[in-house]
């Protein structure tokens, strides 16, 4: 493999399991904040966070490239509301989202298309990813403060099931 789409993707690796560690931070504060729908929904992404991480661990080990696992940076562990936390997370996968067009971009202009077209499927994750958390943060944001509307959609987001990124896919075709 090319050393700088290497380089690039152990970088990339240490993102997503930051992306994880930032995740169970802001889990843990929404629970100090007795919101456990929110709460659970960031677990969940912090464990899928975690998946992400795997599912390129593989895909370099595969390729016969050693990883090489970094420091992970301390996330923040306070934000000043619910509504921010979303705003940051958003924000958060808006780099993530970056991150990896450039990664798929340089794999592109070095011809290792194998690595380009593994990262299609991170790209479609990042626009589901995206738009999740956008959408709560609309929400929260549109609901004024209004404790009845927190409550409503904390219940809802108490129903996020946990859905593994490296599970195989069953083709569903006889
Ligand atoms: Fe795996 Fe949301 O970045």
């Amino acid at each position: 493999m090319n050393p700088k789409i290497e380089e690039a993707l152990n970088r990339q690796i240490n993102m997503e399991l930051y992306s994880s560690y930032l995740y169970m931070a802001m889990s843990a504060y929404l629970k100090r904040l007795n919101l456990p729908g929110f709460s659970h929904w960031l677990e969940i992404q912090a464990r899928e966070e975690l998946g992400h991480a795997l599912r390129l661990s593989n895909y370099v080990l595969n390729r016969g490239v050693s990883i090489v696992f970094e420091k992970i940076a301390k996330p923040p562990h306070s934000w000043e509301s619910a509504m921010e936390v979303f705003k940051a997370a958003y924000e958060h996968e808006q780099l993530v989202t970056s991150c990896i067009t450039e990664i798929t971009d340089l794999a592109i202009r070095e011809k290792d298309y194998t690595t380009s077209s593994q990262l299609q499927w991170f790209l479609k994750e990042q626009t589901e990813e995206e738009a999740n958390e956008l959408e709560i943060y609309r929400q929260l944001k549109s609901s004024d403060n209004s404790s009845e509307v927190i409550i409503m959609l904390d219940r809802e987001l108490a129903k996020r099931v946990y859905v593994d990124p490296n599970a195989p896919v069953i083709n569903a075709q006889p």
